[in-house]
């Protein structure tokens, strides 16, 4: 069985995170979010990585860690839908497909089963959230079929609370809904189809956690939940800490100054913040310089940032340097109709 992860787009929601680094690379723990995905499909799935933007990261990190994965990088980006489509030779029967934003508990085992069980086409993981907007919404009937399937609708036309969780599993057959070469919305245009010509699509519940780290605040919020089992924090072991660290993340080769207190927030490698500092709900990439006495709240700084002495930054986002190039100016697929 081949699972295809769906790793390419620009990930706008966490800039400035993504104009250095690929999404499904930013850091979990110090790890890559996508290595969590890998980690969890039973042995033997073979992964496809259809990927874009900043692939030859991804292909850099599988090759250093051994990691088995097919790389597919399109020539442009095809959309949810048209990225599996363009994958299809490496497919020969039954198959995953996975958004690698998304950080659950879901058993992937159970999911494959309970979709060969229903004899579905297509069987999509349900997860219920109050802010059903953001998301894909479903209408499941009791005996687990999925009647409707609405991309991020306004709130009051939401069939229910039970949204797309972001793991498919698919007969090979389905991809014939795809057309080739073209940008396709899987969700837009796809599922919707495919429940029309009353095809067995199926929604499958689970337990647990499950949380899209594609904002700022649920990435937080993905590293307080790994942190659970971890005595609330984590930090590297070259890292030096003279300050005090709760509920947060430190990477490799920082250095924490004297009283400073940094709390619910992801610090990237090599980055230095000074003395008496006070850093909450920040996420800070990979070798900046946070002076002595700052103070940064809900603030994310790019990597490569300087923060001068004494500064106080609330609520926003820090980068000093141009767009790379062939960034989108903004949310590019299935953006919130607001
Ligand atoms: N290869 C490729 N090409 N991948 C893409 C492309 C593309 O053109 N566009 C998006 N992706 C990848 C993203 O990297 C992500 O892993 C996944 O496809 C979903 O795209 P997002 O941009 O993160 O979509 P979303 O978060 O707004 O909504 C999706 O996820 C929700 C759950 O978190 C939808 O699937 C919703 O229905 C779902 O509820
Ligand atoms: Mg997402």
């Amino acid at each position: 069985m081949q699972a295809v992860i769906l790793a390419g787009g620009f990930g706008t929601r966490l800039a400035p995170l993504t104009y250095t680094k690929a999404k499904p690379m930013l850091p979990l723990l110090n790890k890559p979010m996508i290595s969590y995905l890998i980690e969890a499909l039973p042995e033997g799935v073979e992964v496809i990585v259809a990927a874009n933007y900043k692939n030859e990261q991804l292909q850099k990190y599988f090759d250093e860690n051994g990691i088995n994965a097919i790389i597919v990088k399109e020539p442009k980006p095809l959309g949810t839908g048209g990225a599996v489509k363009n994958v299809e030779k490496y497919i020969n029967g039954t198959f995953l497909v996975l958004n690698s934003d998304i950080i659950s508990s879901l058993n992937f085992r159970k999911f494959i089963q309970y979709h060969m069980k229903k004899k579905a086409f297509v069987t999509i993981s349900l997860w219920p959230v109050k802010n059903v907007e953001e998301y894909g919404v479903v209408d499941l009937q009791k005996d687990g079929r999925i009647k409707k399937f609405v991309e991020k609708p306004p709130r009051h036309e939401a069939p229910s609370n039970l949204i797309n969780a972001g793991a498919y599993c698919m007969e090979l057959e389905s991809l014939d809904y795809i057309k080739p070469n073209s940008f396709v919305s899987m969700e837009m245009e796809v599922f919707p189809k495919i429940i029309e010509d009353g095809k067995p699509f199926y929604g499958y519940t689970f337990d647990g956690y499950w949380i899209d780290v594609g904002r700022h605040s649920s990435y937080i919020e993905a590293t307080k939940i790994l942190l659970k089992n971890k005595n609330k924090k984590y930090v590297a072991g070259d890292s030096k800490i003279e300050g005090k660290v709760k509920e947060s993340s430190i990477g490799d080769r920082c250095i924490i100054g004297k009283d400073s207190m940094i709390k619910s927030s992801i610090i990237y490698n090599d980055c230095v913040i000074g003395e008496n500092a006070v850093i909450e709900n920040c996420i800070i990439a990979d070798g900046c310089k946070i002076g002595n006495e700052v103070k940064l709240r809900n603030v994310v700084v790019g990597e490569g940032e300087e923060i001068k002495d004494g500064e106080e930054i609330e609520n926003e986002k820090i980068w000093t340097k141009p767009l790379p190039k062939g960034y989108p100016e903004k949310q590019i697929g299935n953006p919130v109709r607001r």
